[in-house]
């Protein structure tokens, strides 16, 4: 296919550019969808891992961007030749690490029309649409997770930055001086052991300092001691500290670990404590009715998180907070230019108020396409099929003697570890994530190297998980070392 300039080059001097005129676009447009049909009917054919090694891809690209354009199809072969290879493939059924994704098609779909939109949707009057479906598609999210109508939603890119959204409305709560005067130190934020990192930071970021974070330590079920956070919260009245927020997780990071949050917000209540519940991902499975209980409580929560992009079939990103203090969110993050006044102002939301970001991409297009294209009873059976195939892996680890569970799975994601130790489990994940068969992640449990295997893409099915236990069995028969072999601490880690 020819590269299709202006009419008016030729001379090839730098003021000429390509231009792709619609017949090309439509074509290459094409020849992209049947790449991404042709991705999604053979996805188990390509490794989920690259084999690829630090710099490598680097060095092969050229150290300068071209001086001429290129045509499309040499763009779109180096892609399929260099980039893709080199790339660790989320959107496969045997990717297992982390937590799992997935972009559906209809997402797909979404994000294709978006870019060529390209509306920015910081203001109604910037991009009316976008902003009226971020309204209704995070009503129709909040209907499904049983919510009441006092949650205000607003979609940002992750949960890091909603988060960071969240204790900066804590600290207006608590102290609206700060915002004009600064923080004086004295400010105080509460998470467990194994609250995401995100939180930390944004209490890094925010200036509250990471010496006014508290670690409350869990339960034997990884979850966070609500009798020792109301402790900690004491101590530090009684040390003349102001608790500003706590942060609760429905769905921790390493084991899916759902707090006490009934319990949590008694203790917000009592102390007139900002509540933040984390269910970046676990949140997502309350939408399914029997579920539902995993979020009881956290409809007394000031502020609440759910990621469509980790198990709702939403592209990355797509992070969405609840608040039933809109107004407290506004006040944290709003600051009026001349330039962004329009007339509609005091009839419509900017959602550009309620967060440091001005430009925001037309997200709930993706939301909409999904909600719509599978229907609450679409996405509460993949939900749930989900979950049953985590039944079967964690049915498998605890009928195999030469395994063990090391946490429960109240969600999608399994927790195990091989018997043999740290180092044998680390040397197994390392071997199993060579093969590009599948693709495990790890953390660590009581000071014990554990193995994670999260369920959640779209289009894994019963005989991925069996054929991955298969493989990470025979990995581990295949390491496994003569008991005489090891040291005797190795044995016994
Ligand atoms: C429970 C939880 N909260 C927050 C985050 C951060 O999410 P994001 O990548 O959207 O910032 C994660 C990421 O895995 C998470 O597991």
């Amino acid at each position: 296919m020819k590269h299709e300039m202006n009419p008016n080059d030729g001379s090839g001097d730098s003021s000429s550019a390509p231009s792709m005129s619609p017949d090309e676009f439509r074509r290459a447009a094409y020849r992209h969808a049947d790449w991404i049909a042709d991705y999604l009917k053979n996805v188990r054919e390509f490794p989920v891992t690259t084999a690829a090694q630090p710099g490598e891809l680097a060095a092969s690209l050229p150290r300068k961007a071209p001086d001429q354009g290129e045509p499309i199809e040499k763009i779109f072969a180096d892609f399929n030749s260099l980039i893709f290879p080199a790339l660790t493939l989320w959107n496969h059924p045997r990717f297992f690490a982390w937590f799992s994704v997935s972009s559906s098609p209809p997402s797909m779909l979404a994000e294709f029309l978006t870019a060529t939109l390209n509306v920015n949707a910081m203001l109604w009057k910037s991009a009316p649409a976008a902003t009226e479906l971020e309204q209704v598609t995070l009503s129709w999210l909040r209907d499904w997770l049983a919510l009441n109508e006092t949650f205000f939603g607003i979609i940002y890119d992750t949960a890091s930055i909603g988060v960071m959204q969240a204790i900066a409305a804590a600290r207006e709560w608590i102290d609206p001086r700060s915002r004009i005067k600064g923080m004086r130190g004295d400010l105080t934020v509460y998470i467990s052991e194994h609250t995401h990192s995100s939180s930390e930071k944004a209490a890094i970021v925010l200036g509250f300092g990471q010496e006014n974070v508290r670690k409350i330590p869990v339960d034997d079920q990884f979850r966070m001691r609500a009798g020792l956070l109301e402790q900690a919260i004491e101590l530090d009245i009684a040390a003349g500290k102001r608790p500003c927020c706590i942060v609760a997780s429905v769905g921790s990071t390493s084991t899916t670990a759902i707090d006490p949050v009934p319990a949590i917000a008694d203790i917000a209540d009592r102390h007139g404590i900002w509540l933040h519940v984390d269910a970046a991902y676990g949140g997502s499975a309350a939408v399914i009715p029997e579920m539902r209980h995993i979020l009881d409580g956290a409809e007394r929560a000031h502020s609440l998180i759910l990621n469509p992009h980790k198990w709702l079939y939403v592209s990355i990103d797509c992070s969405v907070l609840y608040t039933r203090f809109p107004e407290i969110l506004r006040r944290s993050a709003s600051l009026s230019a001349e330039y962004l006044k329009t007339t509609e102002d005091d009839r419509v939301i900017n959602y550009m108020d309620y967060g440091v970001q001005l430009g925001r991409r037309f997200r709930a297009l993706k939301l909409w396409y999904v909600f719509r294209y599978y229907g609450r009873q679409g996405i509460i059976a993949m939900l749930r099929e989900t979950l049953r195939l985590a039944q079967v892996l964690k049915s498998l680890v605890e009928a195999d003697p030469d395994f063990e569970l090391s946490a429960p799975v109240p969600l999608s994601l399994i927790c195990f570890r091989h018997r043999s130790g740290d180092i044998f489990n680390q040397h197994l994940l390392t071997e199993i994530n060579s093969t590009g068969k599948a693709f495990l992640s790890h953390t660590v449990l009581n000071n014990r190297f554990v193995l994670r295997f999260a369920v959640g893409n779209f289009q894994t099915n019963e005989q991925d998980i069996r054929e991955s236990w298969a493989l990470i069995r025979e990995t581990a028969q295949r390491l496994r070392v003569p008991e005489a072999a090891m040291t005797h601490s190795e044995a016994r880690t």
